[in-house]
């Protein structure tokens, strides 16, 4: 809108007020996520760079609607009884200036290409009048198209007052449509709830402009899961498919490979460079930066993380909020919490959790560790079973590990607490104080053997 050009003159009206029951849940049906966003989400994004205004009619669930979409520009309005769509479309008529050309949409049909609409927008602009239809295998439920014997369209009868005849139809129609606001205005205030259900059909709008000598552009969609309406969460899943397969053909088009597109789920941005390769069942979320050369190994999550080049993912790992070096390798099974940074060449290996930290260049965690609230520097190697202590129960400490320390295996580092430049730690120490540079620091008891110890023996039982 505001920042969007091309403008035209364009108001956008999307339903959205109806309750969704056969979605057999507490959320309104038009919040239920697609990708990276909400159903009307999409809708609304497929229609700004269209539009000057979007004017959403809400009703069930209102108020969590209104909170989930972002957007200050929208002109919220009220249906307060669910009385039709052409009802529900006159609920927004003084948002829409007659000149305009007035953009009707659905807030539970989220596929919908700025494209189409454009197209669907142009024709409006030279007949007045534009419908976007679509032939269904199966049309059962939807609107009918009726042409006429040269092909233009005479009204729309929906299923449950269609004769056995027009139920044969199989163009049906989408919803979306698009008309100059003043011809809106004039059949709007001609509806009457005549038919089975006793609303007022928007579609009725149809044999009105017809009657008016308006010529209805027809628009038929190629695509018919563009169109698809979600109504049930098996719908829900279908529309998941369909954009997540046509995100991959899309990145897989500029160079990405991914092994297969059918298990392949991106929710948000994906940036990446030259032959990176994304094995199955990786989730991507939110931002995410791939340098050249990245693999990605199965059951990875990567959420807002920039990985440089040549980093290998190994399975199952989980990436958040964090920045991986070039050359270094994750996993498998680790799980890099928010606010980390591992350098080039560095490793974190299976079973280690880091949060809140740095790991310098070179350095290796490799096994079973926690590295929480922590400096790592270059150089250092960090044994099996190293456990930072960060949380004193109360507050959270900082570690502190100088370039070239080598910490021996199952030792706790007691934060607060610093280790030097090149110090030795022994296995199985546990370090409450400063450890000095270049020095070997252990706190393990002395070993000791008790020679005249015997183990205990079993008595024989007198039966046996
Ligand atoms: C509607 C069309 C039908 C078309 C089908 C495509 C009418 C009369 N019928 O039927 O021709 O084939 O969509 O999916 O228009 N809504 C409101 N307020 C209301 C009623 C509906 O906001 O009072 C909203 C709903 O939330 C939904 C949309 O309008 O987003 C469509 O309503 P729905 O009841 O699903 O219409 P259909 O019977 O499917
Ligand atoms: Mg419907």
């Amino acid at each position: 809108m505001k920042n969007h050009t091309p403008k035209k003159s364009i108001d956008t009206i999307i339903l959205a007020a109806g309750q969704g029951i056969r979605m057999k849940s507490n959320v309104a049906k038009v919040l239920h996520q697609l990708g990276d966003k909400c159903l009307l989400q999409h809708v609304i994004d497929a229609a700004l760079p269209l539009t000057e205004s979007i004017s959403v009619v809400v009703g069930h669930n209102s108020e969590s609607v209104k909170n989930a979409i972002n957007n200050n520009d929208i002109n919220w309005v009220f249906q307060k009884n669910q009385l039709g769509t052409g009802h529900a479309v006159k609920q927004a008529i003084p948002n829409i200036t007659d000149s305009s050309i007035c953009l009707i949409l659905y807030g539970d049909v989220p596929l919908i290409q700025t494209s189409t609409l454009n197209t669907l927008i142009k024709n409006a602009e030279t007949t007045g009048f534009s419908i976007l239809t679509v032939i269904q295998k199966d049309p059962s439920g939807y609107g009918r198209i009726i042409r006429n014997s040269r092909q233009a369209i005479q009204s729309i009868i929906e299923h449950k007052d269609a004769s056995p005849k027009e139920l044969a139809i199989d163009e049906i129609n989408t919803g979306i449509m698009a008309i100059r606001g003043l011809l809106l205005k004039k059949y709007l205030n001609e509806l009457k709830p005549n038919n089975s259900q006793g609303e007022l059909y928007l579609t009725d709008i149809a044999e009105k402009a017809v009657k008016d000598n308006v010529n209805i552009a027809s628009f038929v969609c190629e695509n018919s899961s563009e169109v698809m309406g979600i109504n049930n969460k098996n719908n829900l899943a279908e529309a998941e498919r369909v954009y997540q397969q046509k995100l991959a053909q899309g990145f897989m088009t500029n160079g990405l490979t991914i092994k297969d597109p059918n298990r392949f789920d991106c929710r948000g941005n994906l940036i990446f460079g030259c032959d990176c390769i994304i094995d199955v069942n990786v989730i991507f979320e939110g931002d995410n930066q791939l340098g050249n050369n990245v693999v990605i190994a199965s059951n990875c999550i990567i959420k807002n993380a920039k990985i440089g080049d040549h980093a290998d993912i190994k399975q199952n790992s989980i990436i958040e909020n964090s920045t991986i070096g070039s050359h270094t390798s994750i996993g498998p099974f680790a799980r890099i919490r928010p606010e980390t940074r591992v350098g080039d060449h560095a490793k974190i290996g299976n079973f280690v959790e880091v949060k809140k930290s740095s790991i310098g260049n070179n350095s290796n965690v490799s096994h079973l560790s926690y590295i929480g609230d922590s400096s790592v520097g270059k150089d250092v190697n960090i044994g099996a079973g190293v456990i930072t202590c960060n949380y004193d129960g109360v507050n959270k400490h900082q570690t502190v590990i100088d370039d070239g320390v080598f910490v021996g295996s199952n030792s706790q580092l007691i934060a607060p607490v610093t280790i030097g430049k090149n110090a030795t730690i022994g296995a199985g120490s546990t370090i409450t104080q400063d450890v000095p540079s270049e020095k070997l620091t252990l706190s393990r008891n002395k070993q000791v053997t008790i020679t005249k110890w015997k183990r205990p023996q079993k008595k024989k039982s007198s039966t046996s």
